[in-house]
């Protein structure tokens, strides 16, 4: 089967990139992007490219080239479900907050949405791809919600989960170390499988394009998350144990790194993972083994989320009993609020934690990340509810510039690890700060020993106490 127009339903942080991607290489298929908020479809078709609703690298250029040629973004979603012969559903699938697995299981509620009106819409034979990050055996629901429509139509599931990191997206689709497709082993399965296949052949060499079953194939998103956020919580357990002994945990990293079994990738200590993804996805494998009764599996990944909150608040708490066990009162510099550089998303972000704990003791709190806007930060700290939206903006301040940012603060705190971080004037920036002025670099950006000859006392994520404050 050839397709000639793919239809998305989410233009978020995936289906946005994705689809841009897809369009991109494929100048015959009319690929629409749709969802229901209206802002954000406009953003995607703002003539000026830099207003686009996502921030990453290369993606302007993409979409500047291919948006209008067969690349269109648009909130009418049921006449882009029509047209399409392949649907890729890309919605959210966050923790659910509500009822039987809160706080733990995915919210399926808008995959589910979408399933009810392809099935209501859908007027010709449909290939359903599952691009959302969903719970194994999903496809199970999707396809009685598409197969009781009454209407005679033909609908084949396909899982196609999407592995781009954020910050990297556009390379990572353009040099996918693998697409992975999961069909079911029936004759329309594998055509459906074969018809995506050809799509992403189009730029990427077929050894690197898998195909498995539907189950192995969801299966194999949430456990490629869970492998690579074990990774950062295991490295980071070691950071904390660096700083009792006197190792250095970049130099055991890179030491264990080098044995091929284990290789160098995220092995870098910081102040504890974000992002959408990796905690999300790790809870939800909890939920599903817990369901079956897998109680030890379950408890052995939980461990790697518990790892990583204790990170995040050891961080906020090193602060605190540095600066003389108070910081109420005290101007702190949070350098960064993205979960990581080179994106502007903020979701579930180690700065959001670290700046509530350093609020809660009354810390007045300056920030400045290039790519977040005051908006989104003063909505990240509002939506935990652990003070008033009055008392944020109190003890709060969004600055535009780093050099203000820093000017008269106890301390700074790299939260992030942008790249312009480590070009400042930090000669000026020691100048203009409070003494003793401290450093808390939970990314390890700097090298200690050039920022302590311009005379802050560092401190820095998994370094031997000796060398630390
Ligand atoms: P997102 O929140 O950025 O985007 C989802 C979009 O879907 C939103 O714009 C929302 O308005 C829209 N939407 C929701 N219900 C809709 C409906 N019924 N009709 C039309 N539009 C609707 O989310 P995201 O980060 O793009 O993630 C999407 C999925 O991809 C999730 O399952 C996630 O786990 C997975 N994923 C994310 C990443 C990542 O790096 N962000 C990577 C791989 C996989
Ligand atoms: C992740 C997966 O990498 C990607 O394959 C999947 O599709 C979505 O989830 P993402 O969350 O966008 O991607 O970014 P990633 O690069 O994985 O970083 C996640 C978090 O871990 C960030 O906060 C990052 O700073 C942190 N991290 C990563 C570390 O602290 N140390 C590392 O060595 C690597």
């Amino acid at each position: 089967m050839s397709i000639k127009n793919i239809c998305c339903i989410g233009a978020g942080y995936v289906g946005g990139p994705t689809m841009s991607v897809i369009a991109l290489k494929c100048p015959d298929i009319k690929v629409t992007v749709v969802d229901l908020n209206e802002k954000r479809i406009a953003a995607w078709n703002d003539e000026d490219v830099s207003n686009l609703p996502i921030y990453e690298p290369g993606l302007a250029e993409v979409v500047q080239e291919a948006r209008g040629r067969n690349l269109f973004f648009s909130t009418e979603v049921d006449k882009a479900i029509d047209e399409a012969e392949l649907i890729f559903i890309s919605v959210n699938t966050p923790t659910k907050t509500y009822g039987v697995g809160k706080g733990m299981a995915a919210d399926l509620k808008y995959i589910e949405l979408c399933a009810r009106q392809i099935a209501r819409v859908a007027t010709t034979d449909k290939i359903v791809v599952e691009k959302s990050t969903l719970p194994v055996r999903t496809a199970e629901a999707l396809q009685n919600i598409l197969h009781n429509t009454g209407k005679g139509v033909r609908f084949d599931i396909l899982s196609n989960p999407e592995f781009l990191a954020e910050g990297t997206a556009v390379q990572d689709l353009l040099n996918a170390d693998r697409v992975l497709i999961g069909g079911e082993n029936t004759l329309g399965g594998q055509k459906a499988t074969e018809a995506l296949a050809n799509i992403y052949s189009n730029w990427i060499p077929e050894e690197r394009i898998l195909r498995t079953s539907v189950w192995s194939s969801e299966l194999s998103k949430l456990t490629a998350n869970a492998f690579l956020a074990q990774r950062v919580s295991s490295i980071n357990a070691m950071s904390e144990l660096c700083e009792v002994t006197g190792a250095d945990v970049q130099e055991v990293a890179r030491a264990i790194g080098t044995d091929s079994r284990i290789g160098p990738k995220f092995l870098k200590a910081s102040v504890g993972f974000g992002g959408s993804c990796f905690q999300k996805d790790i809870l939800n494998l909890v939920y599903i083994a817990k369901s079956y009764g897998l109680n030890e599996v379950a408890d052995y990944w939980e461990q790697v989320i518990i790892m990583n909150d204790h990170q995040k608040r050891r961080f906020a708490e090193k602060i605190v009993k540095t600066l003389f066990n108070t910081v109420s009162g005290k101007k702190i510099t949070l350098l960064g609020w993205a979960f990581k550089k080179d994106t502007n998303d903020t979701r579930e972000s180690a700065a959001i934690y670290v700046a509530d704990y350093l609020l809660s003791e009354q810390a007045e709190i300056v920030i400045y990340d290039p790519k977040v806007s005051q908006e989104q930060i003063l909505a990240d700290l509002d939506y935990l509810n652990t003070r008033s939206e009055a008392e944020n903006r109190a003890l709060v301040t969004v600055v535009n510039n780093p050099m203000e940012a820093c000017d008269n603060a106890h301390a700074i705190a790299i939260m992030t690890e942008w790249d312009e971080f480590v070009n400042y004037d930090w000669k000026q920036i020691y100048n203009q700060m409070q003494k003793p002025a401290f450093i808390f670099d939970g990314r390890a950006i700097f090298v200690p020993s050039e920022m302590e000859n311009i005379g802050f006392e560092m401190y820095t994520i998994g370094l031997a106490y000796s060398k630390n404050i």
